[in-house]
């Protein structure tokens, strides 16, 4: 019987790629099956996160709940894959010493072998080392679902900030070959993908290996695959958001007009001591400079608040800058102390409660901007790529406009789905917008207007 495989997945949109990899590896190693039932499961996986304590802790929960299924089930194995395996390694089997196997986000193109190895010999078998890039040359061909599609081209980090684990739980950046990521691409545009989200932790360090070619040549070279009509990439760095990728903003069709580049504090003190390398007055002046390229774009970002040693005044001066960029909807989380990261030995002296108090202002303020900028788009046009059945009502279709809001509107004709279509913006709801269908007809009348 083909065993039965189930993966949970914490964290970045990074961990639910290489899930996603894992899944067609083992598919296609073992003709696993896929289960949405942890208890029905005989492999039986967890992609982890370190990034926060709260990630973290998570995954002992996790674990000693899936504990009991060794009872009903003695042939299950249980595998910890991604940045809390990665750090806690030979810990981790003393926590939890009934997990089976152990891998890296590095090595999970090994998981068959070491899956096998714990199925033959009743060991526990632990894998994170960082062999460079060659996960990439052991996965098959991605399985494609809906019209858009993740491609991994470059992994780890190099910048060390100081609060960060991810330098040391995935390792140094690797870039993969141009020509790979390529193929890949186009691999995926023949299946129907109409959309691409290029991940890395730092997609604009990119440097390919084989050949002198930064991140902005890449995107030139995707956007010239034939069926690819929307490029995004995720996570981006002030540091090396050089002027040949603000310049392709404005000369690449499918580039969409929405950047994800995270500042983490307006204060320039605290900025140096999260060793961002920028400061505030960069970070303003990359973004001037993309606007004047792409006038309609919008800036999302990360904020980091209750850094070690965070005044009201630092805190004042991320708060001027939410109100100078006009921030879309953002992500912000209160410090956490990384054990290992050298922020981890600084003096914080500042209350929770504090932290927790301008974690709120900072939010509501944000989210007031994303309310504005979805308010302000009632009435327009959007380009949307359809995915598929709206969830709540299968008689609406939900889609996606280039600054990534949800769209779900009215309309029986399902040919839609993975095509993109023209709707117009009828009203903002909670988290996603309400539109009407624009005929091709109305569409020509606004557009020759
Ligand atoms: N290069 C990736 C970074 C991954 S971490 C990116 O820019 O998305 C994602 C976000 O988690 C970071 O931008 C930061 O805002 C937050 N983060 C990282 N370490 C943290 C920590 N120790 N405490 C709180 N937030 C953290
Ligand atoms: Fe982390 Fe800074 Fe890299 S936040 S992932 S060390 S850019």
């Amino acid at each position: 019987m083909n065993p039965k495989l189930h993966i949970s997945t914490h964290g970045c949109q990074m961990n639910e790629y290489d899930s996603s990899r894992m899944r067609d590896l083992l598919e296609k190693e073992f003709a696993a099956e896929w289960t949405d039932s942890a208890a029905e499961a005989d492999i039986l996986l967890l992609n982890t996160c370190s990034i926060r304590d709260k990630a973290q802790e998570k995954v002992f929960h996790q674990l000693g709940r899936w504990r009991p299924l060794k009872k009903t089930n003695p042939k299950l194995i249980i595998g910890v894959g991604g940045c809390v395996a990665s750090q806690e390694g030979e810990a981790l089997r003393h926590r939890a010493p009934y997990v089976d196997v152990i891998f890296g986000p590095q090595t999970l193109h090994r998981l068959p072998e070491l899956i096998r190895q714990a199925q033959n010999s009743q060991r526990k078998i632990i894998d994170i080392s960082f062999p460079t890039i060659e996960k990439f040359d052991h996965l098959p061909k991605p399985r494609v679902e809906g019209p858009r599609a993740f491609v991994s081209i470059m992994e780890g980090c190099s910048k060390y900030c100081s609060f960060c684990v991810v330098p040391y739980t995935r390792g140094e950046e690797v870039s993969r070959p141009h020509l790979d990521i390529l193929s890949e691409i186009q691999h995926l545009a023949s299946q129907g993908v109409r959309e691409v989200t290029l991940l890395g932790q730092n997609v604009n360090g990119y440097r390919c290996p084989t050949e002198e070619l930064r991140f902005a040549q890449l995107l030139g070279l995707i956007d010239r695959i034939e069926g690819i009509e929307r490029l995004r990439y995720t996570t981006s760095h002030p540091l090396e958001f050089t002027d040949d990728l603000i310049a392709a903003h404005a000369q690449l069709p499918s580039l969409v007009d929405h950047v994800h580049l995270p500042v983490q504090s307006g204060s320039d003190r605290i900025l140096a001591m999260m060793k961002r390398n920028y400061t505030a007055i960069e970070y303003k002046s990359i973004i001037r400079k993309l606007r004047a390229q792409q006038p309609n774009i919008s800036i999302s970002s990360d904020f980091i608040v209750g850094f070690p040693g965070e005044t009201d005044e630092d805190f004042e001066a991320t708060m001027q800058l939410i109100e100078q960029i006009g921030f879309d909807q953002s992500y912000s989380f209160i410090y956490s102390a990384r054990a290992g990261t050298p922020a981890a030995n600084l003096a914080d002296d500042t209350p929770m409660e504090v932290k927790k108090q301008r974690l709120n202002i900072l939010q509501s303020r944000v989210t007031q901007h994303a309310q504005r900028i979805s308010e302000q788009m009632i009435g327009s046009i959007q380009r949307v790529l359809v995915d598929g059945y709206a969830k709540k009502d299968p008689g609406q279709l939900q889609g996606r406009t280039t600054n990534n809001r949800v769209i779900n509107f009215a309309t029986d004709d399902d040919s839609l789905i993975g095509q993109f279509t023209d709707v117009r913006v009828l009203q903002v709801s909670y988290n996603s917008l309400i539109g009407e269908l624009v005929s091709e007809m109305a569409h020509e009348l606004v557009t020759s207007d």
